[in-house]
């Protein structure tokens, strides 16, 4: 059944990205400040809470939820949440982006939960820059990670990669090379200008994804997999002829896939936001803690949030921050 929750530009919002910890144990230079101050605990929902705003999402038409950070897994008690999820009737889709340090032992516990598919990060292959970009990830765990969802029956496993020029370009076919090995997919992506990080100049840094396409190119055939509308997300797939991964471009900068939008998120914090490029965001909170305010209610301001939702987001190349909050409080 078509979700009820439609905008003012006629998009279907059926996918909630729900992010349950602004906390995560790397502070990847693309995504932090090396210094990075998280929430207190009393502003981050709880995990009875997170599900309530799950259940009024699904009973308005979301048929799709993808648990994000921060990092998921260094939430306490997230797997009662997940598998909570993962029984929910009217949820079509549970799945989880993370990145893969505890996944040799989460992986199959996740999967028995009833998550469908996994999305994990990865920028390099060579240990020491691995350490350098994340600041504080061991590869070897990562790749460990990534073997035991390849081996836990998920029914997709991609892996996300944010290039930088001049720091990992040089990778991306590697990174292909890694994927097809396994069978898994993966997708580059362009950065996002979201809060002020001043390891490199993002100016600098950006790399299109025309030109990643190009390199790829030389060493794979690449066949493109049609009109993006096809397909759910912002990525723009291709297959490797002969192959059973598949590489995504996912460019925020180069590719506007705003009129296909049909997700918001919501924060840790329980704000809940109607586009990633933009501040503006719907206390959903407090309305959890209001005295008389029940499902009803939750649902209700919900359903006029969506009115709110902007057409399109309009990202720079500029070394000031389009916005100020930091990846990691939506988990991308
Ligand atoms: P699906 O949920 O399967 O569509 O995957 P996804 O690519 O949306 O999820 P993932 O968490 O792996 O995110 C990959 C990258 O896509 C991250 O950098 C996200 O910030 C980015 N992304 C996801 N949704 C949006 C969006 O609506 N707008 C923009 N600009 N980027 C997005
Ligand atoms: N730009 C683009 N992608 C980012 N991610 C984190 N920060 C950024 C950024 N500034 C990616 C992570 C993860 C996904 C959820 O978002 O690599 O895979
Ligand atoms: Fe953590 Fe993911 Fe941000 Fe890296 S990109 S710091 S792994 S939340």
């Amino acid at each position: 059944s078509p979700s009820s929750l439609v905008d003012r530009f006629g998009r279907e919002v059926s996918y909630l990205r729900l992010s349950v910890t602004d906390r995560c144990d790397f502070r990847c230079v693309y995504c932090m400040s090396e210094d990075m101050r998280f929430a207190p605990r009393s502003e981050i929902l709880s995990l009875e809470e997170i599900y309530q705003v799950a259940e009024a999402f699904v009973a308005l038409g979301v048929r799709k939820i993808r648990i994000t950070g921060g990092e998921p897994l260094v939430r306490n008690g997230i797997m009662q949440l997940v598998r909570q999820l993962g029984g929910m009737p009217g949820l079509d889709e549970l799945v989880m982006t993370t990145n893969g340090s505890k996944l040799s032992s989460f992986a199959g516990p996740l999967r028995e939960a009833g998550v469908k598919r996994l999305n994990i990060s990865l920028d390099s292959l060579r240990p020491d820059r691995f350490r350098e970009l994340t600041r504080h990830g061991d590869l070897h765990q990562v790749i460990a990670g990534i073997d035991a969802a390849c081996s836990a029956g998920f029914e997709g496993v991609r892996l996300n990669a944010v290039v930088l020029r001049g720091r990992n370009e040089d990778e991306v076919i590697d990174l292909v090379q890694f994927a097809c090995d396994r069978g898994i997919d993966i997708a580059f992506i362009e950065e996002m200008p979201l809060g002020s990080i001043s390891e490199h100049s993002r100016a600098l840094a950006h790399i299109s994804s025309a030109e990643l396409q190009q390199i790829i190119s030389r060493r794979f055939e690449l066949e493109p997999l049609g009109d993006p509308a096809q397909h759910a997300g912002p990525a723009r797939k291709h297959r490797v002829t002969g192959r059973k991964s598949r590489v995504g471009f996912i460019s925020p900068h180069s590719n506007n896939f705003c009129h296909l939008c049909n997700r918001v998120r919501v924060t840790a914090e329980g704000r809940l936001l109607l586009c990633l490029g933009n501040e503006h965001s719907v206390d959903l909170r407090e309305v959890l803690r209001a005295e008389n305010a029940g499902p009803a209610t939750l649902r209700s301001c919900i359903d006029h949030a969506i009115n709110l939702k902007p057409e399109k987001h309009h990202f720079t190349h500029s070394d000031e921050p389009d916005i100020v909050r930091f990846m990691s409080a939506t988990g991308g």
